[in-house]
C-alpha cells in the first residue's frame, strides 16, 4: 500500500499529522507481522500436516463402486486445485516485495500442488476414468490460465479468506458422505473411509490456509481499515469459486456438488460469508453496507491522514485489535523458542487511530 510518488511532486506528499502512523510505518508492521506468521506456519506445516498425496493414503483400496455422481465431484476438485501453479505464480508475483508473504506463497503452492496430486489418484482409482481420460482432461485444463480475481493484492488477499473457507467446507462434505453421513437419498450408504481421509486431511490445511490469510486481513483491517473494509464489501458481491470459468462442464459439477448437498448459495452465506465476518467483528453484510456508506458521506480532511471515526462503528475493532495482539504473542513465542526475540523481535504496535474507550481518554 506503500504510496510511490515521482521526486518533483515530494513536497505535495500528504504529511502525517503527528501522533499518528504513516502509511510507510502500517507497512513496515504488517509485512513483520507476515513474515512472522510464515515463519510460525512453516514450522507448524512441516511438523503436522506434512502427508504424501501417493504414500499417506491406501489408494488400492479406494472404493470402486462410488456413485458417479461422486465422481463427477472428485473430478471438479481436481480440476481446480491442478491450477495450482497458476495460482502460485499470480500470486507470488503479485506480492513479490513482501518476504513474509511471498514466500508464504510458495509454501502455499506446495500445499495446493499435493491437493491436485491427491484428487487425481482419487479419480484414478475410483476405476472410473481411465488414465487416458485424465490425460486429455488435464490437457484440456493447462490450455487456459488462471489470472487474478483481483488487481491489487489487498482483494486478492481478501478473497482467499472467503476461498479457503469455501474449499474447506466442501471438502468436509464430501468427508461427510464418504462416512456414509449424507442425509441425500442417492448418496445413503456411500462407504469409502480411504476418500474421507482423504477429504479430511485436504480439508486440514485449508483450514490452515484460511487461518493465515485471515490473520493478514486482520492486521490490515486493524491498520487500514477502510481500504479493507471497502475490498470485503467488493469481494463478497463477486464472488465466485476459482476457476469457475476454466473447468469444462462447470455447471454439471456444480449442480452435482449443489444436489450432494456439498455447497451452494445457503451454505457460503451460512458457512463462509458469515463465519469469515464474525472472525473480522463485522456483525453483517448490511452493517457492512450501512458503515461504507456512512463513512463516504463524512467529508475527509483534504490531504491529511485523518480517518473519519464512522468506519471505527462498521466492525468491533476492540475485538480485531485483540485478535491482532495475540498473532504478535504467538509470533514472539515462536520467536523466543529460537532466539529471534534477542536479535531482531517482532513487535506489536497500536494503531493511534483507533478509538479508546472512556476510561482510557479519561487518563489523558
Ligand atoms: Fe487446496
Ligand atoms: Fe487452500
Amino acid at each position: 500500500m506503500a504510496d510511490v510518488m515521482p521526486p518533483n511532486m515530494l513536497n505535495e506528499r500528504p504529511r502525517t499529522p503527528a501522533g499518528l502512523l504513516s502509511n510507510r510505518e502500517k507497512d513496515r508492521l504488517i509485512e513483520r507481522g507476515f513474515l512472522g506468521l510464515y515463519r510460525w506456519y512453516t514450522a507448524r506445516s512441516q511438523e503436522t500436516r506434512n502427508w504424501n498425496p501417493d504414500r499417506s493414503f491406501d489408494w488400492r483400496s479406494l472404493n470402486r463402486n462410488l456413485p458417479p455422481e461422486v465422481i463427477t465431484v472428485l473430478e471438479g476438485f481436481f480440476a481446480v486445485e491442478q491450477y495450482a501453479p497458476d495460482f502460485t505464480s499470480n500470486l507470488v508475483h503479485l506480492v513479490r516485495r513482501s518476504h513474509g508473504r511471498s514466500h508464504f506463497q510458495l509454501r502455499w503452492g506446495s500445499e495446493e500442488e499435493k491437493h491436485a496430486d491427491a484428487w487425481e489418484n482419487a479419480v484414478l482409482f475410483s476405476g472410473q476414468r481411465s488414465p487416458q481420460w485424465v490425460e486429455e482432461y488435464k490437457d484440456r485444463l493447462k490450455s487456459q490460465t488462471w489470472e487474478l480475481p483481483f488487481p491489487d493484492a489487498i482483494h486478492n488477499l481478501v478473497y482467499t479468506v472467503f476461498q479457503e473457507r469455501a474449499t474447506q467446507l466442501n471438502y468436509l462434505n464430501m468427508m461427510k458422505i464418504a462416512q456414509g453421513r449424507s442425509d441425500k437419498p442417492h448418496l445413503k450408504g456411500v462407504s469409502d473411509p480411504v476418500l474421507a481421509k482423504v477429504a479430511q486431511t485436504i480439508a486440514v490445511d485449508e483450514a490452515a490456509h484460511y487461518n493465515f490469510f485471515l490473520e493478514g486481513v486482520r492486521m490490515y483491517l486493524y491498520y487500514y481499515p477502510e481500504q479493507t473494509l471497502s475490498a470485503i464489501r467488493n469481494v463478497i458481491t463477486q464472488f465466485s469459486m476459482p476457476a469457475a470459468q476454466l473447468v469444462p462442464n462447470w455447471e454439471h459439477f456444480f449442480e452435482t456438488v449443489y444436489r450432494a448437498g456439498i455447497y451452494g448459495p445457503r451454505d457460503f452465506q451460512r458457512d463462509v460469508m458469515q463465519v469469515a465476518f464474525r472472525n473480522l467483528g463485522i456483525e453483517s453484510r448490511k452493517a457492512l453496507e450501512e458503515g461504507i456508506r456512512r463513512t463516504r458521506e463524512v467529508p475527509d480532511f483534504d490531504g491529511g491522514n485523518f480517518k473519519t471515526t464512522a468506519i471505527w462503528d462498521t466492525f468491533d475493532y476492540g475485538a480485531v485489535e485483540g485478535d491482532v495482539r495475540r498473532l504478535h504473542v504467538k509470533i514472539q513465542d515462536y520467536e523466543k523458542e529460537i532466539g529471534f526475540d534477542a536479535i531482531d523481535p517482532t513487535e506489536f504496535i497500536e494503531n493511534p487511530e483507533v478509538p479508546r474507550t472512556d476510561s482510557s481518554a479519561a487518563d489523558d
